[in-house]
């Protein structure tokens, strides 16, 4: 086992509270900050802020989903409200979602998202409230060649979040930094109320990868 392959605390973690990746954090710390996602809990003593919509009738696309830990923490958080499409190019793992995937308000797609008939029936699935892309490509060792490759990734999703992200929806787009990130924040900007890159705490300190994050879809 590798240095990188060996479970670290973010991973045992995951597999402690069910899910099947560490990457579930990087969702979550940015939702916490962003406020991305409408809570299903009822809280008597702090009401939902009334800028965020209701969690009925709140749709997710989330691209580049397998193994499905952001996929898990979105269908636990609407508990059973709103909807959510997911698509990978490989499955999404079946060990901690007890029932989850089964549900009448989850729609998944095995599939390249760049793939016109893939890309055909997320839209259809739409509009959608937020748009989510933790999609990375392999990596060659190349730096060079991933960085390209991630761009590619990324712009794939701002695509999807300019035909099928309502007004004022938002959008979440893992980048490998390097490349021209920066005309892709520019493009982001352009599209949303505000954009900005986000790197949570998560995130690997070896790796080069960050979070753009587009608020309020124009
Ligand atoms: C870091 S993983 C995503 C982890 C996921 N967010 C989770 O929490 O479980 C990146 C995923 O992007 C997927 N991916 C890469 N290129 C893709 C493409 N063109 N179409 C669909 N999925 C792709 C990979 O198969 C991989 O599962």
């Amino acid at each position: 086992m590798t240095r990188y392959e060996k479970p670290d605390t973010w991973s045992l973690k995951a597999q402690k509270e069910g899910y099947p990746a560490r990457s579930v954090y990087k969702l979550k710390e940015m939702d916490e900050k962003f406020r991305l996602i409408p809570s299903g809990a009822r809280r008597k003593a702090a009401p939902a802020p009334s800028k965020m919509p209701s969690r009925q009738g709140f749709r997710v696309l989330d691209l580049g989903a397998a193994p499905g830990s952001w996929s898990l923490y979105v269908l636990r958080k609407l508990a059973g409200a709103g909807f959510l499409a997911a698509a990978d190019l490989s499955p999404l793992s079946r060990r901690y979602d007890r029932g989850l995937f089964d549900g009448g308000n989850f729609f998944s797609l095995r599939g390249d998202i760049s793939a016109p008939e893939i890309r055909e029936k997320l839209v259809e699935k739409g509009p959608y409230r937020l748009v989510l892309s933790d999609a990375a490509p392999p990596t060659t060792g190349s730096r060079q060649v991933d960085t390209l490759r991630s761009l590619e990734l990324a712009e794939t999703a701002l695509g999807y979040a300019e035909s099928a992200l309502e007004k004022g929806g938002c959008l979440v787009v893992k980048v490998f930094q390097g490349g021209d990130t920066a005309g892709l924040l520019v493009k982001i900007r352009g599209l949303f109320e505000s954009g900005r890159a986000f790197k949570p705490a998560a995130c690997r300190s070896e790796s080069f990868e960050t979070y753009y994050v587009g608020l309020g879809r124009k």
